[in-house]
């Protein structure tokens, strides 16, 4: 480590906001310090980077947006939504100018070590497989973020895939980053159907639907389920049609009535007919309970597509509900069965909330 680096790292003060307020005390916004570091990250949007708070201690990670005056920004407005244990959580945030007079939003983020991305890219360099329990953890806590995203945030994230989800390798902790094209679905109301990124964009977006759900997550979450099994992406379309190719040639060309539910507007097209590949051979090497679970998440169908809590449900996670001795160490340290009844289950009617309860039990305990 250079020493000369984290001295002369430049520290710089700022007013910040509460991501979130603050129960009691009625400070909105608070000074904090941190040393200026190296960026880790380039997106779309803007640069990220990770430094220490001084004050408290905390690892962060810094997203720095440019900010359209004439607009809120929603993935501030989104965040400041958002608490839940795989959600990356808002710490602070503030505004700043640079000298040409354009304003920027600094969003402060609980700090993550690494993208799944780069967590398969380790594993396909070795070469070896990506641990079958880690896969299962991993997806199990994107569920449960998604779960309480869709049912009581109401928000649907729009762009999940690997490198918008952080982990830690040691603790196979998981959550969800980026809320740049998250929104707020209302029923009543057209979303654009340019969103999402093209390996993992829901089969009703490549048809242009502009009254899609949620469900179009739980396609991109299957997707990336897949990519960790396989290595590489499941279906990698070249271009935005050529990704609709790449689909059909392994689940075939979709039903009259597939293609009504995805958009009825293209009802009368006639696609050429290719027969699907049954998954357990495109999955060879997995057991039953993991293609099934597949096939689920990866329906034409939004509406036959399982949505984040039967996703949860399903029995390829019953092996996480049965764990013993190691494994059980990390289902407990990860609270991977402990559930918020307000943030998580309120949704359910009485009856659903009780075979939901049991479904989601360890096993030891039902
Ligand atoms: N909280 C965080 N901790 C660590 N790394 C992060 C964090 N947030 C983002 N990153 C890194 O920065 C990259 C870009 O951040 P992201 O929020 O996805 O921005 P963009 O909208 O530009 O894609 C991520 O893929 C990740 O590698
Ligand atoms: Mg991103």
């Amino acid at each position: 480590m250079n020493l000369q680096l984290i001295t002369n790292a430049e520290v710089v003060h700022k007013q910040v906001y509460y991501g979130h307020p603050r129960p009691g005390n009625g400070e909105e916004s608070v000074e904090i310090s941190y040393p200026t570091t190296e960026v880790v990250g380039h997106g779309s949007f803007g640069v990220v980077f990770t430094t220490t708070i001084k004050e408290t201690g905390e690892p962060v990670a810094i997203k720095k947006v440019l900010q359209d005056r004439r607009f809120k920004n929603r993935e501030l407005e989104i965040m400041k939504l958002l608490k839940h244990p795989n959600v990356i959580d808002l710490k602070y945030y503030f505004y700043e100018k640079d000298p040409h007079g354009e304003v920027y939003l600094n969003l402060i983020l609980d700090y993550m070590p690494q993208s799944l991305y780069q967590r398969l890219r380790h594993f396909v360099h070795i070469p070896s497989a990506m641990p079958r329990l880690e896969i299962k953890c991993y997806m199990y806590q994107l569920f449960k973020s998604l779960n309480y995203l869709h049912n009581f945030a109401c928000v649907c994230h729009r762009d999940i895939k690997p490198q918008n989800l952080l982990v830690d390798p040691v603790s196979w902790s998981l959550r969800l980053c980026d809320f740049g094209s998250a929104k707020q679905l209302k029923p009543s109301e057209p979303n654009v159907s340019y969103i999402c990124s093209r390996y993992y964009r829901a089969p009703e977006l490549i048809f242009g639907a502009t009254h899609y759900s949620n469900q179009i997550d739980v396609w991109s979450s299957g997707c990336v389920m897949a990519e960790l099994l396989l290595g590489q992406p499941m279906f990698p379309g070249e271009s935005g049609i050529d990704q609709l190719v790449e689909i059909i040639k392994i689940l075939g060309t979709p039903s009259r009535q597939e293609i009504c539910a995805m958009n009825p507007n293209y009802m009368e097209h006639k696609f050429p007919q290719i027969k699907p590949i049954p998954l357990s051979r495109v999955f060879k090497k997995e057991d039953d309970p993991t293609v099934q679970f597949l096939a689920n998440t990866l329906k034409y169908d939004p509406m036959e597509r399982f949505n984040a809590l039967q996703c949860l449900c399903s029995s390829y996670f019953d092996e996480l509900r049965h764990a013993e001795g190691h494994l059980q160490d990390v289902v407990s340290s990860l609270k991977l069965l402990e559930f918020d009844y307000d943030t998580e289950l309120a949704h359910l009617t009485p009856d659903q909330l009780e075979a939901v309860k049991l479904r989601l039990k360890p096993i030891s305990v039902r």
